[in-house]
């Protein structure tokens, strides 16, 4: 019996790479599921029907249960529509996958407002569209009576939460993503839904934008265990959709290759007070600001450089 049994599960940017992969999986453990994809390039031009398609034929015919999405998580009223299609489908949504994505690289000075805006529409107002129209579903159901037991998982980058040089857009929202996860765990406890986020890893046309040199396959074309496989983040997800992960909300998670673990979220360090002789309070004097934080936290006159020595 599969983890996900009788749930239906919506998979953005289903089609390809990691979201692929995710589709199968949980397919593989018994959720009905909404491949959702635009089918557009990498940077976020055009659309293709067929790529969703392809991955609800695959999943029928090993017996499972999906349905094909073909709209747009950047648009509200197409996110609605997403949403939609797994109640009218399937007569209900458990889990929302907020893996749709586009990249379009360039160092700060050179990006353009489109650019930026781009990236920014795709994914961190992708994930806000699906998840607005997700938690006001399952708001009214909680009211109704049928209290849900639902699961957002959202995709996040290490680009956004350690930082990567030529991505400030994707950068920027992923790490929007990292913080709206947060505080969608914080708001929907109370109606029985929990949010969680991803961080995954492979090789996909994604990464091939920036690397010519690697061969992008589908998940289950890989017949044997490959660190690069873009469905190795999907057992992680898998589980932070199913009942098992129940007490688990508001974690970031990364699965790549093999490895797991899970993120620190920011948290306030050391904190210092400035005062005069007699231990009254002062405002800071900048040199002191200098002297403090080089004395007890930097430990270095360069923290900047150290840091970016060590990457
Ligand atoms: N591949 C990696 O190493 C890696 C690392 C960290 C995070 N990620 C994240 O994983 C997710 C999947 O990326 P991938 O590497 O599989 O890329 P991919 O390009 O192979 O797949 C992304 C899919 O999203 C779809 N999509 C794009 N815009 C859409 C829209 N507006 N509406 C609906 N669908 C849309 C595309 O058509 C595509 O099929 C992204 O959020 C990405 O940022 C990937």
């Amino acid at each position: 019996m599969g983890l996900l049994e009788g749930k239906v599960v919506l998979v953005t940017g289903g089609g390809r790479g990691v979201g692929r992969g995710i589709a199968l999986e949980a397919a593989r453990h018994g959720a009905k599921v909404v491949v959702n994809d635009l089918g557009g390039s990498v940077t976020g031009e055009g659309e293709d029907q067929r790529v969703a398609d392809q991955v609800v034929d695959v999943i029928k015919s090993r017996g499972g249960e999906a349905a094909a999405s073909y709209d747009s998580v950047a648009d509200h009223e197409g996110a609605k529509g997403i949403v939609d299609t797994a109640i009218e489908r399937f007569g209900r949504l458990d889990v929302l996958v907020n893996n749709a994505g586009v990249l379009r690289d360039r160092m700060m000075f050179s990006m353009s407002p489109e650019d930026f805006d781009t990236v920014l529409k795709v994914h961190l107002y992708g994930a806000w569209n699906t998840m607005n129209h997700a938690s006001a579903y399952w708001r009214a159901e909680s009211k109704d009576g049928r209290q849900p037991s639902g699961s957002i998982i959202n995709t996040v980058s290490s680009a956004g939460l350690q930082g990567q040089a030529s991505q400030i857009n994707y950068g920027a929202a992923k790490a929007g993503i990292a913080a709206m996860t947060i505080i969608a765990s914080l708001e929907l406890s109370r109606y029985g839904v929990r949010a969680n986020c991803i961080g995954p890893g492979g090789f996909t046309r994604m990464v091939g934008q920036a690397r010519a040199d690697i061969e992008v396959k589908n998940p289950e074309d890989y017949t044997e265990f490959n660190a690069m496989n873009p469905a190795n983040s999907a057992p992680a997800v898998v589980w932070l959709a199913s009942d098992d992960s129940k007490p688990v909300t508001g974690q970031v998670l990364r699965m790549v290759g093999n490895s797991l673990c899970v993120y620190e979220p920011w948290r306030m360090g050391e904190e210092f007070y400035s005062t005069d002789a007699e231990g009254n309070p002062t405002q800071w004097d900048p040199a002191q600001v200098g002297h403090i934080l080089g004395r007890y936290v930097f430990r270095t006159a360069n923290p900047g450089i150290d840091a970016q020595r060590r990457k």
